[in-house]
């Protein structure tokens, strides 16, 4: 078959594309070629690794690689079917009542990301006589999970029970069921969501309270266990969907809590029942994941002293890190053009640093994100703190 050169039909998105290169929000996607750690090969040259959610360090660890090797020997690589059909192995009933035990909770179901997780879980639990509360900059895997229940969404202002509580006030009566649905961790701005005023509110109006911790897996709470236990809420949130993609070092998502959330996920849940289970090598690692996160808390421990020194210093070099609480360290640029051309001076210093635009970011609010990991040592961050001065004086961003 040749190319179609006659007809125009594609003219718009070379239109589009071309408006996203002028105004600096074009994606220019990077290729690495070593595994990923604090250091990477990325585009053939070796970069300090300042981009990955790799944040205990865990997604070249020598035990999840033999946990890989072994398993597979046992069974296989692929899941070849749906979970409902034939895709439930005993490694994937294993890994849900370890992820269980290790939160502290009934019942946990696991999904092929957290992102699935997302999409199977709210589509379940509400339709269009319900609503959702939902804050206002909520990840898109929850926006697109709101959108595919064809429930309203009611949005509330930012990390703000208040306004929650104001939303829930006028419109909770008009409909049957209602969900109050928030990132744990903000992934952007690396704030925390309210839980615990969030958790009072809602109780008052009745309805279902569900968090994403995809950030705060493996980061908040006692050894990582996240944000229903770093609120100390355990039993009261109703479903925690968590990733196996950032901390864990692996991919998959989780969804933890009520057993009878759970239950009906398996029924009703469209991505476990419409696509195949998580692959043999990711459930294996995050199984080896969890031995580690339940053996000791260094590795969350050593993560939480990088960001803090990270954070510390880059304020008194006298960038703004914007609200975060947490190792995601925004640094705040405000036009996209500059945060592009600051990230490409990084690069041209040895560090890997996307900038960040809308539509991820609203409008003004470009920047840098640094993810700070467990596997950084103080050199490397020493030398990203070096990189980051240099640029930003050259750029005029620090004086
Ligand atoms: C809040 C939040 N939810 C869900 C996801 C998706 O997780 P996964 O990469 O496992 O699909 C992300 C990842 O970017 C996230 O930040």
């Amino acid at each position: 078959m040749t190319t179609d050169t006659v007809s125009h039909r594609l003219d718009w998105i070379q239109e589009e594309i071309q408006q996203l290169k002028d105004s600096g929000l074009y994606n220019q996607i990077r290729t690495l070629s070593s595994p990923q750690g604090a250091w990477l090969i990325v585009d053939g040259k070796k970069v300090l690794n300042f981009c990955s959610n790799n944040y205990l360090g865990l997604a070249n660890h020598p035990k999840l690689v033999e946990a890989v090797r072994q398993a597979m020997q046992t069974h296989g690589v692929g899941p070849a079917a749906v979970r409902s059909i034939a895709g439930t192995m005993d490694l994937h009933t294993q890994l849900e009542a370890r992820l269980a035990a290790f939160k502290g909770v009934e019942a946990a179901i696991t999904f092929q990301s957290g992102f699935n997780a997302n999409l199977a879980t709210i589509p379940a639990l509400v339709g269009k006589e319900d609503a959702i509360f939902s804050d206002e900059l909520n990840h898109a895997s929850i926006i697109d999970g709101c959108r595919l229940s064809r429930a309203p969404i009611i949005r509330f202002q930012h990390a703000d029970a208040g306004d929650l509580e104001r939303v829930l006030k006028t419109e909770r009566s008009k409909y049957r069921r209602a969900l109050v649905v928030t990132d744990g961790v903000f992934s952007m701005d690396g704030d925390i969501a309210p839980l615990d005023r969030i958790y009072a509110v809602t109780r008052q109006y009745e309805a279902l309270l569900m968090v994403d911790d995809a950030h705060g897996e493996g980061v908040l709470g006692r050894g990582g266990r996240g944000i229903v236990d770093h609120f100390n809420l355990h039993g009261k949130v109703d479903i925690e969907v968590g990733t196996l993609s950032k901390a864990f070092g692996v991919v998959g998502g989780v969804v933890a809590g009520n057993p009878l959330v759970v239950e009906w996920l398996r029924q009703r849940g469209r991505p476990f029942l419409f696509s195949s289970a998580m692959t043999v090598p990711d459930v294996a690692a995050c199984l080896a994941a969890v031995d580690l996160l339940e053996s000791s808390t260094e590795l969350v421990d050593r993560l939480w002293d990088n960001a803090n020194y990270f954070k510390t210093e880059m304020g008194k070099l006298g960038f703004d890190t914007g609200l975060s609480v947490t190792p995601i360290t925004p640094v705040m640029l405000g036009e996209a053009q500059l945060a592009q051309e600051f990230s490409r001076q990084l690069f041209q210093n040895s560090v890997f640093a996307m900038a960040i635009g809308y539509p991820t970011v609203p409008q003004g609010k470009a920047r840098i994100r640094v993810m700070i990991s467990a596997a950084h040592n103080r050199d490397d961050l020493d030398l990203g703190l070096q990189a980051f001065a240099t640029v930003g004086r050259n750029l005029g961003v620090i004086s």
